[in-house]
């Protein structure tokens, strides 16, 4: 992607000599604010730049009381630290690093100019003028949480399709039911805009039933330096039309219709956003993006879509002890849901969009395991932040979709008619909500791991562990397998890891450490283990219960378990192999207890696959059968 330098801030000669050393925050304009850290002492780079948005959020840095050596500054959001002099994070540690503009001095040396190194706004090239459309030539229809269809035309586009099944393995469901055709309208469409890797936006059992209709249908993702399909062999799932896009191009569909995938500024190697635009009127979905395209979007768009309701995390409803108490959490998310709301409304005055739908935040911890986290984890109301939006922005029409209702852009996109008569909602009478899910037919699937050969060696710990790549890195991690209740399961593991010279220790090392305890649902944790997932179906699923010590976000960690991990899964067969040839002693895999039904049920599982002991079985059970039944009447 092109980039161009622009000057983004001017300091007179005496503003610039009245920088003092250390940060200075500068803000000559609202909205506009900067921070330079000056240090004279230093020839080569007496001024270091970059703009006061904290990179979680979108947060202003002040100074930070509590550093004496006055170099670090704390967000005033939710306290993330930025050290100035090196233009790097140190809370969360080793984590980000932010864009630095460039300074440049005047010719007399007296005056201090910031140049950025700008994302270009690729839309402008090409530019198209509006061209009037017809009632019903582009028409939106909202299928559940992220997944909307786009009649653009003689073409039908579909984005981030979760109609069915969970998400995060077993911890989201859909809030919304789908409408009843859902499955035809995919395998119809022409184009499907898949966002990110997340499984609320990547179904695959969603994509398993579509590619039975339709393995063909054309694909779009962005150019993610983590592919959105990685795992796409290992589904199972055929689908053979995947394109890959550049960021920032126009892919030309027709003479209507062309569209743009866009980065995230905040995550680049995973997370997109598309910008449509259909006889130049443009429809911007921002999806979860932290700060799409680095914070530069499109103004005065048609439509703009994008997330809106928090709770996608584990943090901080999954954890426990510390400050971890009940009150505390619920301050948290209090205020978090607060900013949030703040934060999006910004975003979407700025851009000013004539429709704004929130959406991509439609689903419940439905399963009765999670209650908890159904009942702790709020999330921020689709019509709360409408009424914000309005309160500051009456001119934009905001909308609360349900399933199946309909928006037609030539009633937007008109100034002279009635806005508001664009949505209509799905007839009276339609389920709007679901009330009941498949759980027992996604939970056993997720449990057949459980029974997997591999966990009858303990060997697969350090095993997985070497696959999985984390090392050098003073934290000691133990993991725990659980039940549902996260009350550790007789016979489950329960062991040590320490990521400094990736050993398996029986005790915490002497040494001084930082430590990570983990209590993991037994059938998530073996999935994840066995198919080499990432750790965001236990963490963004909710299937865990975590403790550290000291109470410190291992960035480093965490980035690598949930993005970086090896996109081909262990070599389970050629560790199966080993552990034959070597005649190491294999242990009793967990056996489950009798009284869960999904439970039951997968053992009923396990036992009709294991035939040879089927056949004797229904002779002994017969036998046993035919005996009582004599001895019954002899008596
Ligand atoms: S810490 Fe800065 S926005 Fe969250």
């Amino acid at each position: 992607m092109e980039q161009r330098s622009v000057e983004v801030l001017r300091l007179s000669p005496e503003e610039t000599a009245a920088l003092k050393t250390g940060p200075n925050l500068i803000c000559k304009e609202t909205g506009n604010s900067f921070i330079i850290y000056k240090d004279a002492t230093d020839p080569k780079e007496p001024y270091k730049a970059c703009r006061n948005i904290c990179k979680h959020q979108g947060g202003t840095f002040v100074k930070d009381v509590e550093d004496s050596a006055s170099r670090v500054l704390r967000c005033t959001k939710h306290g993330w630290k930025l050290d100035a002099s090196t233009m790097k994070y140190v809370n969360p540690p080793d984590s980000f690093t932010q864009e630095r503009l460039v300074p440049e001095l005047d010719e007399e040396g007296t005056g201090l100019t910031l140049m950025e190194l700008t994302p270009p706004e690729p839309w402008r090239k090409d530019a198209r003028p509006p061209q009037a459309i017809k009632l019903g030539e582009v028409q939106l229809t909202f299928m559940a949480h992220a997944c909307m269809e786009l009649k653009l035309g003689d073409k039908v586009m579909i984005f981030d399709p979760w109609l069915t099944g969970p998400a995060f393995a077993r911890g989201w469901w859909l809030l919304h039911e789908p409408p009843a055709d859902w499955l035809k309208r995919l395998s119809c469409a022409d184009l499907i805009y898949i966002s990110h890797v997340h499984s609320d936006h990547l179904s695959y059992p969603t994509l398993a039933l579509l590619s039975e209709r339709n393995p063909n249908i054309p694909i779009y993702v962005g150019d993610t330096s983590m592919p959105v399909f990685c795992k796409l062999e290992q589904s199972g799932v055929k689908l053979n039309c995947i394109n890959v896009c550049s960021f920032g191009v126009w892919q030309e569909i027709n003479d209507d219709l062309r569209f743009m995938i866009l980065m995230d500024g905040v995550h680049p190697d995973m997370d997109t956003c598309i910008l449509i635009d259909y006889k130049g009127h443009l429809i911007l979905n921002t999806v979860d993006c932290t700060q799409p395209n680095g914070g530069r979007l499109p103004k005065n768009v048609d439509i703009m879509m994008s997330d809106f309701a928090g709770g996608a995390s584990g943090f901080p409803m999954t954890f426990v002890k510390g400050r971890y108490t009940e009150e505390w959490k619920a301050k948290f998310i209090a205020t978090e849901r607060k900013k949030l709301l703040y934060y999006k409304t910004q975003v979407v005055r700025d851009v000013n969009p004539k429709l704004y739908c929130p959406f991509a935040g439609y689903f419940v911890e439905a399963h009765p395991a999670d209650k908890y986290i159904l009942d702790t984890n709020t999330k921020n109301q689709a019509d709360q932040l409408n009424a914000l939006i309005n309160k500051y922005s009456d001119q934009i029409i905001t909308w609360t979709p349900k399933p199946g209702a309909t928006l037609d852009l030539a009633l937007i996109a008109n100034n002279s008619v009635n806005r508001r008569l664009a949505i209509v909602d799905p007839p009276p009478g339609t389920k709007i909500y679901k009330d009941s899910w498949d759980f027992d037919f996604y939970i056993e699937k997720i449990n057949k791991s459980i029974g997997s050969d591999i966990f009858a060696y303990p060997d697969w710990i350090p095993f997985y562990y070497q696959w999985a790549g984390f090392r050098n890195y003073n934290l000691v991690l133990r993991m725990v397998e659980t039940d549902d209740d996260f009350e550790p399961v007789e016979g489950g593991y329960d062991f040590l890891v320490d990521f400094l010279d990736l050993t398996f220790p029986k005790h915490r090392p002497a040494r001084e450490h930082a430590y990570l305890q983990i209590k993991n649902r037994i059938g998530v944790h073996r999935q994840t283990v066995l198919k080499g997932l990432f750790w965001d179906d236990l963490y963004i699923g909710f299937q865990n219960r975590l403790s550290r010590d000291p109470d410190t976000f291992h960035y480093k960690f965490w980035n690598h378990m949930q993005i970086l991990l090896p996109q081909n899964p262990p070599d389970w067969d050629g560790f199966l192999r080993e552990q034959m040839h070597d005649g190491k002693p294999a242990r009793a895999v967990w056996k489950p207890s009798a009284n869960s039904k999904s439970i039951v049920s997968r053992m009923r599982t396990i036992l009709l696959q294991g035939k040879f002991l089927l056949v004797p079985g229904i002779v002994a059970f017969l036998a046993t059968s035919i005996a009582y039944v004599i001895l019954s009447i002899n008596g």
